[in-house]
């Protein structure tokens, strides 16, 4: 808008003068011809020059969080008197404005003061120079600006980076630099991918140093950003909990898959790659942890802890059997308690029974052998007074089929009791193993629920800290 400001009028001036002689060039040479571009332009060296400046901010290039680097174009403008150039528009065919090259004239030294770069160089563009001596520069560049980046909240993150202008050797009394009355515009602000603009803040401070008793003013623009997340959102933190997912489903692997150690330390080696892609984004600063390594630190410890117990539940699923019986207090901790906590009241219910099976079995195969033996024994009262009702027919060969027929009885039930001894055995021990295994399947069940809790926990005490969420 300046600039086509500047152009117009100059233009206009030029069309004018443009019947007679080069107006331009004579008025040129007229102001130049004993300037002295190096001394700040004042009849009277007490006399302040006020220097008005103005800033558009066009557009956030980079912000290197690692070096801590804002890259940033910016318009400014700075408007200040320039005494030597005076004129009379009358004698210049009414030519009121000249263009001229910044290089030819006077120009303040206001230099960035936080400057994170090549800063210093001043910048080549045209000055506009109005008969009565004012003068608008009008300058495009980009600065290099350190600015404070505070991690904590990555990538939900505000940063508040500002751009500090100060004369660098004029004090106060000889340059007063002051803001525009018109606030920083957005106008031309180009939107950036990574960063959202909220707001510019001017502020003018006047600073005192320890050398000099001159104040030093200097104008501050405060630039103010948030991160937009959805990049970070969908490539650290969606994985992350979807790993967390598969964390506690773990839990659900039947133990005798044999996967289940193994897919622990899968899932923490991909927090570490995870981990190491955050490191790279951050500043290796130790001022703050951001929230995000937080939260894949505590995620880590949860995972190994998790491991861990699945070795634990693994060793009491495999190994426990072997040695002794489930003991009262954890059948009565596990089985019952915590069975019902974790809503697995068939195992709760069932144990006792399942124990006393192989008991009820041996009765009654005892209770049947000895029955049929004694049947065929013949001590049984009714058999015996059947016997004697019926005519004595005690021939030696039905005597002695009996007694044959009970000797096989006696070797089949002999046999009977060692199957049943052995299956017994068995029983018991499967018993064992069965219980064994239902506390480690309730073990197992009880931790899934307790890292399902602890995950979403920690990652709502974490989050809820975040002050915005802008993706
Ligand atoms: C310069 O300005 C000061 C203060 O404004 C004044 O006292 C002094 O007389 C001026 N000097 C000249 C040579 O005009
Ligand atoms: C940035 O500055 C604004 C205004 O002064 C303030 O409200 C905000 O908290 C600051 N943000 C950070 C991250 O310091």
């Amino acid at each position: 808008m300046w600039l086509t400001i500047a152009v117009c009028i100059v233009t206009g001036g030029l069309l004018h003068g443009a019947h007679g002689e080069f107006d331009g060039k004579k008025l040129k040479m007229a102001i130049l011809k004993d300037y002295q571009r190096g001394v700040r332009p004042v009849a009277n060296h007490t006399h302040t020059t006020p220097l008005k400046m103005g800033m558009d901010f066009r557009q956030i290039i980079d912000l290197d969080e690692k070096h801590q680097i804002l890259s940033s174009n910016v318009w400014m403008r700075k408007y200040w008197k320039d005494e030597a150039l005076t004129w009379d528009p009358d004698e210049y065919n009414g030519m009121k404005y000249i263009n001229l090259p910044s290089t030819e004239i006077w120009l303040p030294d206001v230099v960035l003061t936080n400057s994170a770069g090549k800063n210093h160089d001043q910048p080549q563009n045209n000055v506009i120079i109005s008969y009565n001596g004012e003068v608008t520069w009008l300058v495009t560049r980009m600065y290099f600006s350190a600015c404070y980046i505070n991690t904590y909240f990555f990538p939900f993150d505000e940063q508040n980076c500002t751009l500090t202008f100060a004369s660098w050797t004029h004090s106060g009394f000889e340059i007063d630099l002051i803001q525009e009355p018109e606030p920083p515009s957005k106008s031309y602000y180009v939107n950036n991918d990574e960063w959202k603009l909220i707001d510019i803040y001017v502020r003018r401070d006047v600073v005192y140093y320890e050398c000099c008793p001159e104040p030093y003013p200097e104008v501050t623009y405060t630039i103010r950003i948030q991160r937009r997340a959805l990049f970070y959102v969908t490539n650290l933190l969606a994985p992350c909990c979807l790993l967390s997912f598969l964390v506690i489903f773990g839990f659900y692997l039947p133990s005798d898959s044999g996967e289940r150690v193994g897919l622990g330390i899968t899932i923490l080696l991909s927090y570490s790659v995870f981990l190491l892609m955050v490191s790279e984004w951050m500043p290796p600063t130790s001022r703050t942890v951001p929230l995000i390594v937080v939260y894949y630190s505590v995620t880590m410890l949860l995972v190994t802890l998790a491991t861990a117990m699945t070795i634990a539940v693994l060793n009491i699923h495999h190994c426990a059997a072997h040695t002794t019986p489930v003991p009262h207090v954890i059948r009565f901790l596990v089985l019952r308690l915590l069975a019902r906590l974790v809503c697995m009241n068939s195992v709760s219910s069932h144990w006792e029974e399942e124990h006393h099976h192989p008991w009820n079995i041996e009765r009654t195969i005892n209770m049947f052998t000895m029955n049929t033996l004694d049947n065929g024994h013949g001590t049984d009262t009714e058999s015996v007074a059947k016997n004697k009702s019926k005519p004595p027919g005690n021939s030696p060969g039905e005597n002695g089929l009996y007694a044959s027929l009970l000797m096989s009885m006696r070797e089949i039930h002999k046999e009977i009791r060692t199957i049943n001894a052995r299956f017994q055995r068995t029983d018991i021990q499967t018993g064992i193993e069965d219980e064994w295994k239902k506390v480690a399947k309730v073990i197992d069940r009880f931790l899934m629920l307790l890292f399902a809790v602890a995950t979403c926990l920690t990652s709502v005490c974490l989050f809820s800290q975040v002050p915005h969420f802008n993706l």
